[in-house]
């Protein structure tokens, strides 16, 4: 078991790397326990949840909304959950998101922990304090910032995820060694084949590199005041594409980079070279790099974009493998990168 540390102004986190579910007793405090999780979780592993009650929410990036949370509020009431209750959230990045919020806000916030069960919110999603939910078609518009007592990311429940959402992971991955660390691009370069079979020590070394980058950015700045605007790379592109075209959000993200990097080249920064070998790994690992979408709507979409700033919008470019940095580019230029991106019609 390895253990990365988060400190954030309202408390620390403990990422526990390579821990079981069924350890879970031992980091919840001796307290009222309530688990917030979805179906599919439940179906595979209740055999394994501490005796709690538990509250089961729906599935997937659709119920990542305010009812839903009204849902837990109402549920909690019900429970008679006072301030002395401890949350955990089992699940994955939608899990997590709602768990944190509903946790962090319920009765001004009670303390609470997450298990991440996906690839995408163990080395993304449930590190890093960001919890939230979507609003009026826009991602993450309502939330807190509030880290988990712990994360716990458990290697063996990767097993029984479909293989299209293990890719979304390793998107995410990707993008922490393109932002962070050149040296875990090449690891990933020369291990694709065993992180998709899900070999465990290929995936706990994954994981821990791409939470240490994570946690890292994090611990320098919490509140994304400035440097952990580079975990947004991709995301400009990838957050339109995933609105518009419905695709799940690692596989918008891959494209997203496809067109951050394109962008890097444009701009004189990132060599071609550098370019084509992350474009080259991420069709390895069987991510999309481009998609059929309508130009004009994902054009709309980025118009809208929340770190917009008079005309222009703050997007991450690479100036080498393993670094970024955050550029404010007009929206004329982004839309010449989006015409440019190959299937758009
Ligand atoms: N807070 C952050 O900093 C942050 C960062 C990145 C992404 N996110 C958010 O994370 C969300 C995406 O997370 P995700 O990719 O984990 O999606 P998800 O939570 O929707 O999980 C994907 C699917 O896998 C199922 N599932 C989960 N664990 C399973 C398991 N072990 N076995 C079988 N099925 C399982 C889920 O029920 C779901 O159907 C998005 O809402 C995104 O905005 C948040």
């Amino acid at each position: 078991v390895k253990i990365l540390e988060i400190h954030g102004k309202n408390g620390d986190s403990a990422i526990v790397i390579g821990e079981v579910l069924k350890n879970l007793d031992r980091y919840i405090p001796n307290r009222k326990v309530i688990v917030i999780t979805d179906s599919n979780v439940m179906d595979h592993y209740l055999g394994d949840f501490p005796s709690c009650e538990f509250i089961e929410i729906g599935v997937g990036e659709g119920i990542k909304n305010l009812d839903t949370v009204k849902d837990i509020y109402e549920r909690l009431v019900g429970l008679e959950a006072d301030r002395s209750c401890f949350i955990v959230g089992i699940g994955g990045g939608v899990v997590c998101d709602i768990a944190g919020f509903a946790a962090s806000t319920y009765l001004r916030g009670v303390r609470f922990g997450f298990v991440s069960t996906t690839l995408l919110s163990q080395v993304d999603a449930s590190v890093g304090g960001k919890n939230g939910v979507n609003f009026k078609g826009y991602k993450n518009m309502v939330g807190v910032f509030s880290q988990p007592e712990f994360v716990i990311c458990d290697m063996n429940l990767l097993k029984t995820l479909p293989s299209r959402e293990i890719r979304c992971g390793l998107a995410e991955i990707v993008k922490h060694a393109a932002i962070g660390d050149a040296d875990l691009l090449t690891y990933l370069e020369g291990h694709w084949k065993e992180a998709l079979c899900l070999d465990v020590e290929v995936m706990e070394s994954l994981v821990y590199e791409s939470v240490l980058i994570k946690a890292s950015i994090v611990n320098r700045d919490e509140r994304e005041e400035g440097e952990r605007r580079k975990l947004n790379f991709g995301h400009t592109f990838g957050h339109a594409i995933e609105k518009t075209t419905g695709i799940l959000h690692g596989e918008a993200v891959s494209i997203g980079m496809v067109a951050a990097l394109a962008l890097s080249e444009k701009r004189g920064y990132l060599s071609a070279q550098e370019r084509q070998r992350i474009e080259g790994l991420l069709m390895k690992l069987g991510l999309p790099t481009s998609i059929q979408f309508e130009r004009g709507v994902v054009i709309d979409a980025l118009r809208r974009d929340k770190k917009r700033d008079n005309g222009a919008i703050y997007c991450v470019v690479l100036r080498r493998i393993g670094e970024a940095f955050v550029e404010a580019i007009p929206l004329g230029e982004l839309e010449m990168i989006v015409h440019s991106l190959g299937s758009g019609i």
